[in-house]
């Protein structure tokens, strides 16, 4: 493992969330200078570049680091290109802050995994809801016994109006692979399961809709490449998918995400354990259900002040993890591979009909 050193960060995609969150991230933290950015749209790159400081733009991946040999690269571009550029970024020595959904299939995950395991260096996954403080609260409850076995849990995010990057890659399933199955899903999934400490898949059953998406509707506004509701926009992704999970203990897991719904805003992760149970919001709530001498309580919990947002907290352990400190919690391949393989076999039941045996 890696000791404290000056860590130079290359960015792979200058769009929406390395300008906003990695490249301002990474810069605030001790040791580390990003170093480059790198995007095919190069005025998108040099406008970056100049916002955020950063030294150097390349339009090609793979010449940026032939040439400056990056010690650590953030893959931030369509999802189709997550595996090569994570797999080149690996081979070429680096550690990887991957963004989700790392992959498009298991499979392929595998594949990413086993490369960085060969190359000795962290692959990791920007699932950073975890880091909300009602997660870390319900985490640090369930870390104490409070809820005794969890057997059951109910995850859901859904917007009322938020497909993003309508006509551009993220409705495109060539670069995108999906729609919100593996846009939101991963980050809805991974709150569940951090808490129920992520029980072994056995069981899966979904189904996906694009009910929204195709006539126009639901739009929302992320995304660098956003184009006007049109008859030619290509649409071909889900915005909709609900599925059931069945753990080896026996547990079971509801899912439901969706990119637009006539049915209000939705965020919210439910915990059903033997001794207790919890209701874990967005940013500021967590409630506890429990008996106590025989009595019903419900139990607010105060949530302590956040050293900045969730995904400050996740690149920081990021950092801490490459400077050796193996308590810093980070989304490890085991996690990671967790989602990828649920939402791929929610994808497959979704397409055949049935029940998918893991
Ligand atoms: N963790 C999170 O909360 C979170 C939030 C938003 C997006 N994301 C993920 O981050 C990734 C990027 O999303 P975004 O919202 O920034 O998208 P975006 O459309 O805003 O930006 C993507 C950028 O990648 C560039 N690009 C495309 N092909 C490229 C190539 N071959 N080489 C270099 N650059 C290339 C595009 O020109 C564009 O500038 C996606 O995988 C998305 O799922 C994660």
């Amino acid at each position: 493992m890696s000791t404290s050193q000056n860590w130079r960060v290359a960015v792979i995609g200058a769009g929406t969330i390395s300008q906003r969150v990695h490249i301002p991230l990474f810069q605030k933290q001790p040791d580390t200078t990003v170093v480059a950015v790198c995007d095919v749209n190069v005025a998108r790159a040099q406008t970056v570049a100049e916002e955020t400081g950063v030294a150097r733009v390349y339009s090609d991946y793979e010449k940026m680091l032939t040439e400056l040999q990056p010690n650590v690269v953030v893959v931030a571009t369509p999802n189709v290109f997550h595996k090569p550029m994570a797999t080149a970024a690996l081979e070429a020595g680096a550690h990887v802050l991957c963004e989700k959904p790392v992959a498009l299939t298991y499979a392929d995950a595998q594949a990413m995994f086993a490369t960085a395991a060969a190359q000795s260096r962290i692959l990791t996954v920007g699932t950073h809801f975890r880091f909300t403080a009602p997660m870390q609260a319900a985490k640090t409850h369930a870390a104490h016994g409070f809820f005794g076995r969890i057997y059951a849990a109910r995850t859901v995010w859904q917007r009322r109006n938020g497909i993003p990057g309508y006509g551009s890659w993220f409705t495109n399933k060539d670069l995108a692979g999906g729609g919100a199955l593996l846009d939101i899903g991963v980050h809805t999934l991974d709150r569940a399961l951090y808490v129920m400490d992520y029980p072994q898949p056995t069981r899966v059953t979904g189904v996906k809709f694009a009910e929204f998406g195709p006539r126009g509707r639901g739009l929302g506004g992320w995304g660098a490449d956003i184009l006007k509701p049109s008859a030619n926009a290509r649409y071909d992704v889900d915005d909709v998918a609900w599925a059931q999970v069945v753990f080896a203990s026996g547990a079971v897991l509801q899912f439901q995400v969706a990119w637009a719904a006539n049915y209000p805003e939705t965020f919210v992760t439910e915990i059903f354990g033997t001794e207790g149970g919890a209701r874990i919001g967005g940013q500021d709530s967590v409630e506890l259900y429990s008996m106590l001498n025989d009595l019903e309580v419900k139990i607010d919990t105060q949530l302590p002040a956040q050293k900045g947002s969730s995904y400050e907290q996740l690149i920081t352990n990021f950092v801490r993890r490459l400077n050796g400190d193996a308590d810093a919690d980070i989304v490890t391949p085991a996690q990671a591979l967790i989602h990828v393989q649920i939402v791929d076999a929610i994808t497959r039941s979704a397409a055949e009909g049935r029940e998918i045996v893991l």
